[in-house]
């Protein structure tokens, strides 16, 4: 006889290890345009079938898998209708994660696969199994760049409200976003702050998604995007630098490096903001956070064990004083961000 506890822990167990399988349902049924079919309209897995091309028996019993998860429900007349909480698989959904789940089909995904040797090695399973960095790949490859783009911002999307309402930007008139991707952070940021400029720095693959991003936004007169290399060049002159999810792409050595490049560029009155995870704080209940677990996790598998990871506060200021800045405001957010605001160190 096993003891109730031990019973309920073995169950669990298993459905955490089962939660690879979890994963890849929720890809394949984005993969396959699922979402999109059933929203606004409940279908039958046959429909599905002859729509969107799947196999209807194995359609069917992708659909009803996602049912005790909550993505459908299914009707007694067989049809399938998308829930709210699946309608975060549509693309137009605010913070989608329609993107998110076409990375992880892709090669995110792909490299979770080699954690074992990542682990046993430290080196990065993408390197490995693409034989580049990240960032590299993504600028040979336009369309996995844009799908990368619009799934930082919808997960900047979720994030944005409690920056705002933790941080006044009023105070910067010129604002340098360092590694700001497609401009979704800075064209957001210019809408709530009229009387700021902007400008959006990021390797030569994004600066068309920026630059079209601004002109739909209608800010071209307040904002542009430039091309750089923020190891080598930094847009200087700024009132406020911000480095939103770069330092924990990168090791020690590097993220100094990207500070040091901003620090730089900073004139005398100029702030430095970084906006990342951090692994020390807890919810209001005191229970660490699990996204930044998973996300070291994620940047282990991406840049291997000397290069990304996600950082504690004490971890943040450590590399703050290595470029030559101290913090001078450290706000932890309740999803479990920090935004730090950093200025030249004087001592
Ligand atoms: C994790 S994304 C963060 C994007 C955005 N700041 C956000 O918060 O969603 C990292 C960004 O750094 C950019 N990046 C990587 N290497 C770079 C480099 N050497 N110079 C400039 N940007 C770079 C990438 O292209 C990407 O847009």
């Amino acid at each position: 006889m096993i003891d109730p506890t031990t019973h309920d822990h073995a169950t669990q167990m298993r459905m955490l290890l089962y939660g690879q399988l979890v994963s890849r349902t929720l890809c394949t049924a984005v993969r396959l345009g699922v979402p999109e079919a059933l929203a606004g309209q409940a279908r039958s897995a046959d429909e599905l079938a002859d729509q969107l091309g799947g196999h209807p028996v194995a359609l069917g019993r992708l659909l009803r898998a996602l049912a005790p998860f909550g993505v459908v429900t299914e009707g007694s007349d067989g049809t399938f209708a998308l829930t709210a909480f699946g309608s975060t698989l549509l693309p137009t959904t605010p913070g989608t994660a329609h993107p998110t789940a076409l990375l992880l089909a892709g090669e995110v995904g792909r490299t979770w696969t080699d954690l074992e040797h990542t682990v046993r090695t430290g080196e990065s399973a993408f390197q490995r199994q693409f034989g580049c960095q990240l960032f590299d790949h993504l600028e040979q490859q336009p369309d996995r760049r844009e799908v990368f783009d619009r799934s930082q911002e919808a997960g900047l999307r979720l994030e944005l409200d409690e920056v705002f309402d933790a941080v006044g930007f009023e105070r910067y008139p010129w604002i340098v976003d360092v590694g700001g991707g497609n401009g979704h952070l800075m064209c957001e940021l210019l809408g709530r702050t009229p009387g700021s400029t902007g400008t959006v720095l990021d390797l030569p693959g994004t600066v068309p998604l920026a630059e079209k991003r601004i002109a739909e936004e209608g800010l071209t007169r307040r904002c542009t995007a430039v091309a750089g290399d923020f190891f080598a060049h930094v847009t200087p002159g700024a009132d406020l630098y911000i480095l939103s999810h770069i330092l924990h792409d990168w090791g020690q050595d590097r993220a100094t490096d990207i500070l040091r490049t901003c620090v730089a560029a900073m004139p005398e009155h100029g702030r430095l903001m970084v906006i990342d995870l951090v692994t020390d704080a807890t919810t209001a209940e005191g229970v660490p956070h699990r996204l930044p677990a998973v996300m070291d996790l994620y940047m282990l598998s991406l840049f291997g064990a000397a290069g990304g990871r996600e950082r504690t506060r004490a971890e943040f200021a450590a590399l703050l004083c290595a470029a030559g800045l101290e913090s001078e405001e450290t706000k932890v957010l309740p999803s479990g961000m920090a935004v730090i605001t950093a200025r030249r160190r004087t001592r």
